[in-house]
């Protein structure tokens, strides 16, 4: 590497975590050892109360010659503002983040982590919860472990396209497929296949979406969603139904025309509400959700009853949206509703914060 190329290399060390020591001990040795030719070596350390500081000692020693460092480094300095639009100003209000974002980088736990580094509170699931609910793939999986139905499926990656008639073959799928990018919501990218031969185009479309895809059996049946609020003591809401005037929810459907009617609370009977509320709440559980969930189900009356379709941890949640007319039918109007999210994110972020980080 030529001395043009030199690198600032940032070492981060310490952390809130049982082994803060130990990392503080190996950010001495990379210090002592890399090449100050080659890196311009930033140590930034992390308090078991997880500020940020850049460790200044560190620093004033590597100034002084790597013989001057000590066997290890203390994560303590001049505390290093990671996010400052999140945070608390010296007006000392105490602030909360509502992320209204949907996709990746904003619904699949992203946004999440960074607000779980900056210290603050934020409504809806922690980076777990948003990441698997945001890949299909790894939502099915975690659904099927826990015995909840959904229709049948093959995961396949972008690299394998050519081999999805066998995948779907040699799995048994039965037409129509519903073939979608992983990672993707709005419908974007997802087809209907009624045979083989229209199959090829639709893994095409998915995979200029995403690196993942899944082609599943098409369920016959009508569409209900259930909301779901809370942490440890989730609530469920009345179910919905979406009626599309196309022939599947389509984006133009969600967003463009506006002929798609929601019918809340949806006519079901006791049994049958009482049955994918319940769902719901072994969903939302399982993919370790928290805050907030829209989850979203088949239902083949005659046929395998309910089947989970998927979940959104950021459901669409302008006034007229699903999730919050769900809750307004079941006793909590727009802003109750807000105030309730912005509680929850807190009694989550306080919880979180009692755990222990020491050995
Ligand atoms: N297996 C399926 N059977 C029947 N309809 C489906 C199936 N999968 C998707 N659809 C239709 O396509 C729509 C969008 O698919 P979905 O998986 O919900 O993706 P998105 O994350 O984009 O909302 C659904 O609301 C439904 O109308
Ligand atoms: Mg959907």
């Amino acid at each position: 590497m030529a001395s043009t190329d030199r690198v600032r290399l940032v070492v981060l060390f310490g952390g809130q975590s049982a082994e803060h020591e130990v990392s503080c001990t190996t950010a001495a040795h990379v210090l002592a050892a890399a090449d100050t030719e080659r890196y311009e070596v930033v140590p930034v350390g992390i308090t078991r109360e997880g500020t940020w500081v850049r460790a200044d000692d560190a620093l004033a020693a590597l100034a002084r010659g790597r013989a001057s460092l000590p066997d290890s480094l203390e994560a303590a300095g001049t505390a290093v503002e990671l996010l400052p639009a999140v945070t608390p100003a010296a007006d000392g209000l105490p602030v909360v983040v509502l992320p209204l974002l949907h996709g990746p980088h904003g619904e699949d736990g992203t946004v999440q982590g960074m607000l779980e580094l900056a210290g603050v509170p934020y409504v809806g699931s922690g980076v777990l919860g948003s990441a698997l609910c945001m890949d299909k793939i790894k939502a099915k999986e975690v659904l099927a472990l826990h015995g909840l139905p959904q229709v049948p499926y093959v995961a396949l990656r972008d690299t394998e396209v050519e081999r999805a008639g066998d995948a779907v073959a040699s799995a048994g799928l039965t037409f129509p497929l519903f073939v979608k990018p992983a990672n993707m919501g709005s419908s974007v990218g997802v087809s209907k296949v009624g045979d083989a031969g229209e199959l090829p185009e639709a893994v095409a479309l998915a995979a200029t979406y995403d690196e993942w895809l899944v082609v599943e059996e098409g369920a016959d049946g009508r569409e209900i969603e259930v909301g779901v609020l809370g942490n440890a003591d989730a609530r469920a809401s009345v179910p919905g139904e979406i009626v599309s005037s196309h022939e599947f929810y389509d984006y133009d459907d969600k967003y463009v025309d506006g002929t798609c009617g929601l019918l809340v609370p949806a006519p079901l009977d006791d049994a049958a509400t009482e049955r994918v509320r319940a769902l719901a709440l072994e969903a939302y559980r399982a993919l370790r959700c928290d805050g907030m969930a829209r989850v979203d189900f088949f239902y083949e009356e005659d046929g395998r009853g309910f089947l989970v379709n998927e979940i959104n941890t950021i459901p669409g949640f302008t006034p007229v949206s699903m999730y919050p007319k769900l809750w307004e039918a079941s006793g909590l109007a727009y802003p109750a509703l807000i105030d309730e999210l912005v509680r929850l994110a807190v009694e989550r972020h306080e919880h979180r914060r009692r755990f222990s980080t020491k050995r």
